[in-house]
Parts: structure tokens; C-alpha cells; sequence
């Protein structure tokens, strides 16, 4: 398989180091003709924020140059907005502090970036309901009561946890992060190792009352997005943990995404969608690609599974190969580098321009290139 990392890694460099130069005061979440929207104001609160921070910590980790360092403090301050705002604070902790405080707390040792992580941690570890084990994903909206909702995106928050536990030597965060993994193990995770996006419980017995399509095609479909969630995340929570099952889970869910890469390499909104439609979600496949070098990684240094690291390393290289040759802008002038990202299979636009898949796409190259400083 033809991935050259090295190459694609200058392309990427130059254009983040254009990008930022045009948007140093900008929360970028999408990018509309190449020019990124700003979420600074009311909108910081949104989930996707942290991942700017993300690639420009990667950025300044790789090229050291000030300009992205400079950038990625003044984001995480501006999230402070959110961060003491309870309207805001939802599960997704994770996605937002682990790549900006955390980040900078890893590279600096910032004592008020280390705040914030602590800050968001204890958060999310308040969000767990004892009931039924799950941490709650959303907060009400439109009059609609989510106490009992739990999604499978949440196994990427998790690391925020982990690493609570880690640096305050105090293992209650990573508790609620294993008994919030081994929920999701026994009740997203389905036979074939494709995974549900919400479950409803009840909130005051915990018992499991229902399962939603959510952003996927319908009612158990797999939404590619959420099994790249399913995949990297209980990659990490092995890293984390060295519990087997939960590498056993990884694999299992792998296994599933891998059987069902299409011959293009290019990821459908949701693997059950109808075949005559061709909606695409580069988010899903950057995110996989992630999961699938990391699992490709540990499988490879375990003799008994080598086969298997060479098949998760083969797929995430195929992956990687087609957003590359098919879906990446590295024109310096544009903000943004994927396209045919999509919020969800019910949604009038697939093919837009998301941060994160961005994110997840330069995470992946660089953990190719031996460059990526750790975030999860
Ligand atoms: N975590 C929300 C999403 O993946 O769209």
C-alpha cells in the first residue's frame, strides 16, 4: 500500500502553518470555500472546539514555531467561556480539554492548563450515573429529558479520565472510565462488532429501555462515525488499562469496520445505508484510521497476533491512501484539508469540511512518521 507519511506530512505542515498565520484568533469548526467559521462567542461551547487546539499543538510539537503555540493558548483560554458555564459541560469533555489544556499542560507543564484538565475531569466523572453505570452524553434540549441517554462517542472521553487518575495518583476517575467501558462493552457492542450510537436507560434503575439510530441511517445500522469512535476508543482504554477484554472488544469491532471497507477506501456515512446512495464521512474514516494504527501497533508487538497487526495496519493504510489521493486540499490559500465529512446520515449537506476529521487525518500521519505527541 502507497502512503508516503513523510511527503504528506511537509503538505500538511505548510498548510497548517498558512492557515494559522491567516486565522490566529479563529475557533475553526468548518470550513465553508475554504475559509474557516469562527465559534468564538456564543458557540464556544460547541463540541468540536478542542480540536484546533489539537492540531495546533501537534503543529508547534513538530515545527516549534511560536505562531501555533501562540494560537492554541488564546483558544484554550477562550474556552474557560465553556468551562464554567454548566449549560456547556456535557460529556464530551474529553474531545475539548484533553487536546488544548491537556496538550499544553503535557508540553509546558502550565499549572492553570493542568487546572482546566482537572476541572473538566472532575466534570465528566460527575456526569456518571451509579444506576446504571453509564456516563450521561448529553443535557436536555428542547424539552426532551436525556438523563438516562449514554452514546458511544463517549469511550473517546474516557482518556480525560485515565489521566486524572494518572497524575493525581487517585483511581476513582479511572473507575468511572472502566465501568463506563465495560457498560458499553456489553450493551453497545453487537454480536458482529458493530456498535449502537445511543442507548437510552433508565435513569433511576438503570435498566436498558431502548436503542437509537441516532446520527446513523436508523435503529441498528452502523454508523461509521460512531464504530470509529467504538474502535479507537477501546484502543485507548486497553492503553490505559492492559485489561484484555478490552483489546478483545477493539479487535472484534475492527475486525467489523475492516470487513466492510469498500475496494475505494472511502468510508460511507453508515455502513447499512442503501446502495444507491453515496454519502461519505472522511470524519469516520481519519478517526479509524487512528484506532487501527494503534491496534495495528499492539497487535504487532504480541507474536500470537501479528497477522492481525499487519491486516489493521494494511486497512488504515488503504484508508489514509484514498483521503489523501481523493479527498485532501493542501492548497495553502484554503482553510481546511478533508472533504465529504458529514454530521449525519439525516443531514441535507455530506460533503463538508470538519476540523476534527482534519485533526484525526494529521494525528494519523504522524503517528506514521513517529512525529504525534500523545493526546488521548
Ligand atoms: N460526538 C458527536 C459526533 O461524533 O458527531
Amino acid at each position: 500500500m502507497e502512503f508516503r507519511a513523510e511527503e504528506v506530512l511537509e503538505k500538511i505542515k505548510k498548510k497548517e502553518l498558512a492557515t494559522v498565520r491567516r486565522n490566529p484568533h479563529t475557533v475553526p469548526y468548518l470550513a465553508i470555500n475554504g475559509v474557516y467559521e469562527d465559534l468564538s462567542g456564543e458557540r464556544i461551547g460547541w463540541w468540536t472546539n478542542g480540536f484546533w487546539g489539537g492540531i495546533l499543538w501537534q503543529m508547534y510539537h513538530l515545527t516549534k514555531e511560536d505562531c501555533f503555540k501562540t494560537a492554541a493558548e488564546e483558544l484554550e483560554k477562550k474556552m474557560d467561556a465553556a468551562l464554567h458555564n454548566a449549560r456547556c459541560m456535557d460529556h464530551d469533555s474529553g474531545f475539548r480539554w484533553l487536546p488544548t489544556a491537556v496538550a499544553n499542560w503535557r508540553l509546558t507543564g502550565n499549572p492553570e492548563s493542568y487546572n482546566r484538565g482537572t476541572i473538566a475531569a472532575d466534570n465528566l466523572a460527575g456526569r456518571f450515573n451509579l444506576n446504571g453505570s453509564f456516563i450521561r452524553a448529553w443535557n436536555d434540549e428542547n424539552g426532551v429529558n436525556r438523563a438516562g441517554w449514554a452514546i458511544i462517542d463517549c469511550m473517546m472521553n474516557l482518556p480525560l479520565l485515565y489521566w486524572a487518575s494518572e497524575v493525581q495518583k487517585d483511581p476513582r476517575y479511572k473507575a468511572v472510565a472502566m465501568k463506563h467501558a465495560d457498560m458499553a462493552m456489553k450493551n453497545f457492542i453487537r454480536q458482529d462488532g458493530s456498535s449502537n450510537h445511543i442507548l437510552c436507560f433508565d435513569p433511576e434503575n438503570g435498566e436498558l429501555l431502548q436503542a437509537l439510530g441516532g446520527q446513523g441511517y436508523k435503529e441498528g445500522s452502523a454508523w461509521t462515525r460512531g464504530q470509529g469512535w467504538a474502535l479507537y476508543g477501546f484502543t485507548l482504554s486497553y492503553l490505559h488499562t492492559k485489561e484484555a477484554r478490552y483489546l478483545e472488544t477493539a479487535k472484534k469491532v475492527a475486525d467489523y469496520f475492516v470487513s466492510k471497507i469498500p475496494e475505494s477506501g472511502l468510508i460511507p456515512v453508515d455502513f447499512d445505508q442503501p446502495e444507491n446512495v453515496d454519502f461519505e464521512d472522511s470524519t469516520a474514516a481519519a478517526i479509524a484510521a487512528c484506532g487501527l494504527i494503534e491496534l495495528g501497533k499492539i497487535c504487532r508487538e504480541d507474536a500470537e497476533s501479528t497477522a492481525d497487526g499487519r491486516k489493521y495496519m494494511d486497512a488504515a493504510l488503504q484508508i489514509l491512501s484514498a483521503l489523501d489521493e481523493k479527498r485532501a486540499d493542501y492548497d495553502e490559500a484554503r482553510d481546511g484539508i478533508l472533504s465529504h465529512c458529514s454530521a449525519q446520515y439525516h443531514a441535507e449537506d455530506h460533503n463538508l469540511w470538519f476540523v476534527y476529521a482534519d485533526y484525526y487525518y494529521i494525528e494519523a500521519v504522524m503517528k506514521l512518521t513517529g512525529d504525534e505527541l500523545f493526546i488521548w
